[in-house]
């Protein structure tokens, strides 16, 4: 199984990846743990474009954009060779991030078209003044307005695909349960 956990800066992904990755392995399950952008050395140009201050720019976004989908390729392997050995696969943002950040619909589904796409998504909803609150000062997409519209765009996105939305507002435990009841059945365990 590849379980994705979206959501805008600010909505405990890296946490609540973290926290599920522990709670699986002592449910007596492997796991390999994904972050994109990845540590590969894409990865590594795109933390340092990131930083930019030209990130507003369209060619830019379409730069990104390029460079997630690489990125993206690298992992494509890894996850088919983690399920082959039986790992459940959990990542921290898929291609559903390139399509909410770089904003260019049907390119964007193009690029992006061999990627592994997951099983399982699970949208971390929140209030913008939440977020901002938990990752002051971190880089250029956390202003209040990008990411208003960003939440917008989960949004629909989650409805057009079908993701699990969960309200993200109310702490890392009650946030980390609601999260094990929408897995465990799947998996077929009791929490
Ligand atoms: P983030 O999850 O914030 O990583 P970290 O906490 O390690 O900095 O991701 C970095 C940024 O990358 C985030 O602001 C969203 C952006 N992003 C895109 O714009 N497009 C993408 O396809 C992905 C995966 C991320």
């Amino acid at each position: 199984m590849y379980i994705c956990l979206e959501g805008i800066d600010g909505s405990g992904k890296s946490t609540q990846i973290e926290l599920l990755e522990k709670w699986l392995i002592t449910m007596g399950y492997k796991t390999f743990k994904i972050s994109e952008p990845t540590k590969s050395e894409i990865g590594g140009l795109i933390r340092k474009m990131l930083r930019s201050p030209n990130a507003s720019e369209k060619t830019f976004q379409m730069t990104l954009a390029l460079l997630f989908a690489a990125d993206r390729m690298v992992l494509r392997e890894k996850i088919q060779n983690a399920e082959s050995e039986g790992k459940i696969v959990i990542s921290d943002r898929c291609f559903y991030s390139s399509i909410v950040y770089q904003n260019d619909g049907d390119w964007i589904f193009q690029l992006n078209k061999h990627v592994k796409i997951p099983d399982l998504t699970i949208l971390l909803d929140l209030e913008i003044e939440t977020a901002l609150e938990r990752c002051e000062g971190k880089d250029h997409f956390e202003n209040k307005v990008f990411l208003e519209k960003i939440r917008k765009k989960y949004l629909k996105l989650a409805e057009d695909k079908g993701f699990y939305v969960l309200n993200a507002e109310n702490g890392v435990n009650k946030t980390l349960y609601d999260i094990k009841r929408i897995i465990s059945p799947k998996l077929g365990i009791c929490i």
